[in-house]
């Protein structure tokens, strides 16, 4: 036997343990964790890779031609994916975003969203069906992406500035192929697309206030997001945290004005702004310095096939090892019910605990490419 085996069947046999204590929960409806908060977000990791190397994220020392990434056989496929989607959904999800790494460069993955799009909440609603990308390969996609169903898109921009934009991505890639991308999703009949900007104090503050300019009249949604101290390459500084605060108070000393907007969902991670004109949407995603771990109703499938149910968390639940090492006929009803122990056992709240306990930031966290912006 292998050595690569043997952790996997250790785990189906764990899980086998625990799964034969419990009463089997498939459908459920609706999941509730040990704070009351509902399930209803999942956001699946499609790939570890991506095209670029942001520093805050897949630093180049890092995540260089010897980083271990996952062979092609260890990712879920489509269709191990849409039927743990399924499960979730039938949990109560009613929103999916694909992420990654860098989500457009799994191969046909308009094929995944076509697979996805039809799936119904347990309300008979659409799903909410959604993708973060970096824009890179969005003028290529965009249209494919539309037809197959994709209700909504969000592209990462961090500068607006060509040399700040390249230092950000450390790959020479330049801003204005972004751009492009960015107007092909709008000609492709994508509406509110979401801007997503990690604003990293000391390196790309000076881009706020031209990227709130630009976007004001776009008809997009601008978001200033904190830097966190997801996984453990980054080496990530807290003095390097520009607090939403701060950036409001940047914005109003440009003479923009601000006006606050009334949230739309309980568990969404942006308060939202709009320009005192009425142009223009602002958010603001304040992880570090106003944490929402009260409202969060969010599970992240890793590439891999585990079941994170916390962007900080050091573990996964592997539902691949039971897809793959299960007999045919048991394995949604076990993988419905592990989903349920998993989320009704769940206690996470790193980003509420983050000032208190100060060995908390040292302790092993996941790679934010592996399970998901
Ligand atoms: P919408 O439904 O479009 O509003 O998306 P979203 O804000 O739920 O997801 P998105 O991927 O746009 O999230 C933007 C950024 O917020 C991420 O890249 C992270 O930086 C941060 N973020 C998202 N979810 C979480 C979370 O659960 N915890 C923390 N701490 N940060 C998160
Ligand atoms: N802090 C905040 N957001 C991050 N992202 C990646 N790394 C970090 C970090 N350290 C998010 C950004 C990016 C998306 C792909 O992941 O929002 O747009
Ligand atoms: Fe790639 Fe997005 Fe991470 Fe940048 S933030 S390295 S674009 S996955
Ligand atoms: Fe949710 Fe964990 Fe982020 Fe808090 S830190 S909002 S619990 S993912």
């Amino acid at each position: 036997m292998s050595k690569k085996i043997i952790p996997i069947i250790q785990t189906a046999n764990r899980l086998d343990n625990w799964l034969a204590t419990t009463q089997m929960q498939t459908t459920t409806g609706s999941l509730l964790d040990t704070r009351q908060r509902p399930l209803q977000d999942l956001r699946i990791s499609v790939t570890d890779r991506c095209n670029f190397r942001c520093t805050y994220c897949m630093p180049k020392e890092v995540f260089n031609k010897d980083y271990p990434y996952l062979p092609h056989g260890d990712l879920l496929s489509f269709e191990e994916i849409l039927r743990i989607a399924q499960l979730f959904v039938a949990h109560g999800v009613r929103k999916i975003r694909l992420t990654g790494g860098e989500p457009l460069l799994r191969k046909n993955i308009e094929d995944l969203v076509a697979m996805l799009s039809v799936l119904r909440t347990v309300d008979g609603e659409a799903i909410d069906l959604t993708l973060t990308t970096n824009g890179a390969l969005l003028g290529r996609k965009a249209q494919a992406l539309k037809d197959a169903g994709l209700s909504r898109i969000t592209v990462s921009l961090d500068a607006l500035d060509d040399t700040m934009f390249k230092r950000m991505n450390d790959v020479d890639f330049p801003v204005g192929d972004v751009l492009d991308g960015i107007r092909a999703a709008s000609t492709a009949g994508f509406t509110n697309i979401k801007i997503n900007m990690v604003v990293k104090g000391g390196t790309n503050d000076q881009e706020v206030i031209p990227m709130a300019r630009y976007f004001k009249s776009s008809g997009h949604i601008l978001r200033f997001i904190e830097y966190m101290d997801v996984g453990a390459s980054n080496g990530w500084k807290l003095d390097e945290v520009v607090p939403s605060a701060e950036i409001i108070e940047k914005l109003e000393q440009a003479g923009m004005r601000l006006q606050p907007l009334g949230s739309q969902s309980a568990s969404e991670t942006a308060t939202r702004w709009q320009h005192s004109d009425g142009q223009g949407e602002i958010g603001f995603i304040s992880s570090v310095s106003q944490a929402f771990c009260h409202s969060c109703s969010r599970a992240r499938l890793s590439t891999q096939g585990k079941l994170y149910t916390c962007l900080f968390a050091s573990e996964g639940h592997d539902l691949r090892a039971l897809l793959r090492h299960q007999q045919e006929d048991q394995v949604d009803q076990r993988l419905s019910h592990l989903i349920a122990q998993v989320w009704q056992t769940r206690d996470d709240h790193y980003s509420e605990m983050r000032h208190q306990q100060t060995d908390l930031t040292q302790r092993k966290k996941i790679e934010m490419s592996y399970i998901g912006g």
